[in-house]
């Protein structure tokens, strides 16, 4: 089959880490018989250099007509100190994302056990989690109006804003990743403050009766993110608002040790983006040190989301297998380093190896 791709590389290392996803996919469209077209385009800093606008309408063109968006990363330091810049690549972030309607981001929180020494948790805490953060994306104070500033410029304001119809949906699609997992359902929200979390608690009361299958509990944001590092383990999936999904996503992927291995995708209305939840980490740029693992497990969710179920496992076994082995970047091993490309490579190679081992 023939699928496009639209290719966002960003800023930072993401050129770098992009371009050993493309090599384990070209692999997978190898062995597959798929053929994967990548179509390239700016986003972040680099488009601002170079076309002055973070998300060009070239750029939104492509993804709207593209199977899927595989994304590398956007920010440069430039930008993070400097409060009166117009325009921002966390803007092109947020338009993308409200452009295409992805207003569902999730995290798949998995840990590998020749890795947990590196939990900043301890072992026995950390060893065996397996949830899935569901980040509200497009909804709640990252977008609601009126936001700004007052005539003398000594108050500001954003608004936290959230429809039934947003509530609804995200939850919908929290309770099919229970079903198709242990059946937990952790609602967060801070309903004893927050008239919107008090919508998001009654919509989900509501819905919990139509999923009588699944467990659904309620937990307050604060409780939520002392028990992410307390127990990771209790949790299944986890559902919540936008800032607050900001918040706790970064929490939860720091606690099994590897963020450089952490996919994400981004799910709505139109084209899905998959990127690896780290950032543009600026002082990697151009060393081929970075961990690409994260962006080449992005490109497995890619890959199922498209349907491709045996191509995504193909890609993860290929992945177990250097982590096994400990063919890895200095992240996660510093004794004996490899280099980005070289991750990569033996990623690609090793998934065309292991089809030979099948077919034969
Ligand atoms: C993320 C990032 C973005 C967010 C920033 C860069 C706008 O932190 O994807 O989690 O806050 O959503
Ligand atoms: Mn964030």
């Amino acid at each position: 089959m023939q699928f496009k791709i639209a290719t966002l590389p960003g800023d930072g290392i993401g050129p770098e880490i992009v371009e050993q996803a493309v090599k384990a996919m070209k692999s997978v469209g190898e062995v597959f018989n798929h053929e994967f077209d990548f179509q390239y385009a700016e986003v972040g800093a680099s488009a601002i250099d170079k076309v002055g606008e973070p998300y060009p309408e070239a750029t939104h063109n492509l993804c709207m007509e593209s199977d899927a968006v595989l994304f590398g990363a956007i920010g440069d330091p430039k930008y993070d100190n400097d409060p009166s810049a117009k325009v921002r690549p966390e803007q092109g972030l947020l338009k993308m994302r409200k452009l295409l309607g992805l207003y569902a981001n999730i995290r798949p929180v998995v840990t590998f056990p020749s890795l947990n020494y590196k939990s900043p948790l301890k072992e026995e805490i950390v060893e065996g989690s397996d949830f899935v953060v569901i980040r509200e994306l497009t909804g709640g104070i990252y977008f609601g109006e009126p936001r700004g500033r007052s005539e003398d410029g000594n108050t500001a304001f954003d608004t936290c804003v959230y429809k039934r119809e947003e509530v609804e949906r995200i939850l919908e699609l929290a309770y099919e990743y229970a079903a198709k997992r242990r059946k937990h359902l952790t609602v967060v929200d801070k309903a004893n403050v927050l008239g919107t979390s008090r919508l998001w608690r009654e919509v989900a009361q509501k819905m919990e009766k139509e999923h009588a299958d699944i467990q659904t509990e309620y937990m307050f944001v604060d409780n939520a993110a002392m028990q992410l590092i307390q127990w990771p383990k209790k949790f299944d999936v986890m559902v919540t608002e936008n800032m607050f999904g900001d918040i706790l996503s970064d929490e939860a992927s720091v606690i099994t040790g590897s963020m450089g291995l952490l996919p994400s995708a981004s799910v709505g209305v139109h084209t899905s983006v998959f990127e690896p939840i780290h950032g543009s980490y600026p002082q990697a740029t151009g060393k081929n040190i970075a961990n690409p693992i994260a962006t080449i497990l992005s490109a497995a969710m890619l890959l199922e989301s498209l349907d491709l179920m045996k191509e995504a496992e193909a890609i993860r076994n290929a992945v177990n297998q250097v982590i096994e082995e400990s063919y890895l970047t200095e992240d996660l091993n510093s004794d004996n380093a490899k280099s980005t490309t070289e991750v990569g490579d033996k990623i690609a190679e090793l998934i065309r190896a292991n089809s030979t081992v099948l077919e034969g």
